[in-house]
């Protein structure tokens, strides 16, 4: 029999498939992120089930890592729009030293007004755009042990991914989407926009996939694992969950003119007419690891391919 041979994949395909969707305008601008800043410390400081949402999800990205003796005694680690700092934090307890970086400076102060609250004083949060500062304000070439980013807009091309495998000496964690759900998107999307398929124009696992191809494409061994949280209850009906609808709603639904406005009223018809607003969620977070020096020979597979 012949030797079947498929059409060779494309590594600008995968490059294609992340970067031609941008991150919206909002995503990428400081006063956006500052805005976010305080609701996240209040939502932290005064819902238990987020909280415990959040800490599930740093413990579990903490557990993978420990496995892999990346967070240990001696490792210098640097978190890529760390947010709230609360994976910053929690590695520094048994990391040697942890920095933060974050595009939004009232983020990194309330990062670091957190860390200092549970006693890590080996960490520091400095306010930087990651995709505009050089190496050298970053900390330098291979200054760190490990690199991560989890859920950052400041990881949105392979640019920003090479530029973030240059501050390792040896590892990095890239953290996505793979699968989100929720109840109440759905039934908004069909009862607001009803011809409109739900994930019409996004796929939440387009980041993880193209990562994961151009890393091994590359030549890499990306180690990947997963962790899901769902959760079934009320949600309180806020600023932040009406822009965090809008902000998804418009990725999705592509070429439509999604509005903050008819989300807001829609949302406050539920709660006003049920007297709360409930929904099914479920997230399902991608981890990719891996050594930026352990790499394949690709010379036979890019000749053979080609
Ligand atoms: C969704 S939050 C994720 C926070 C945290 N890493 C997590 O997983 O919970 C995205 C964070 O990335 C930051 N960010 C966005 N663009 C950035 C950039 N160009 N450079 C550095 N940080 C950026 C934002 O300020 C925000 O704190």
């Amino acid at each position: 029999m012949k030797p079947h041979r498929t059409k060779a994949p494309d590594p600008l395909f995968f490059q294609e498939l992340w970067e031609n969707l941008e991150p919206a305008d909002h995503l990428t601008s400081p006063k956006h992120w500052n805005m976010r800043a305080d609701g996240w410390i209040k939502k932290l400081e005064e819902r238990p089930v987020y909280r415990e949402k959040e800490l599930g999800r740093v413990q579990a990205t903490r557990d993978f890592l420990l496995g892999q003796d990346l967070i240990g005694p001696g490792k210098k680690v640097l978190d890529i729009g760390c947010g709230p700092g609360l994976f910053a934090t929690e590695f520094a307890k048994t990391a040697e030293f942890v920095t933060g970086l974050d595009l939004s400076p009232r983020m990194a102060r309330h990062a670091a007004a957190y860390a200092r609250a549970q006693g890590q004083d080996n960490t520091r949060f400095i306010a930087l755009d990651f995709r505009e500062a050089d190496l050298q304000t970053l900390g330098g070439a291979r200054a760190y042990d490990l690199v991560m980013s989890s859920l950052t807009p400041a990881i949105s091309g392979l640019a920003d991914l090479y530029k973030m495998m240059s501050l390792s000496r040896d590892s990095c964690l890239h953290v996505s989407f793979v699968e989100t759900r929720d109840s109440l998107r759905a039934k908004m999307i069909r009862d607001l926009y009803g011809h409109v398929d739900q994930k019409g124009g996004h796929w939440d696992g387009r980041v993880f996939y193209s990562v994961f191809n151009l890393l091994f494409w590359g030549g890499y061994y990306p180690v990947t694992s997963y962790f899901t949280y769902n959760k079934d209850g009320a949600v309180e009906l806020d600023d932040d969950l009406i822009d965090r609808y809008t902000s998804m709603l418009s990725k999705e639904l592509m070429g439509v003119d999604v509005s903050r406005e008819a989300i807001q009223e829609y949302l406050e018809a539920i709660n006003r007419k049920k007297g709360h607003l409930t929904r099914q969620t479920s997230e399902n977070y991608g981890f990719i690891l891996w050594n930026v020096n352990k790499k394949r020979n690709t010379t036979n597979y890019a000749k053979e391919l080609s």
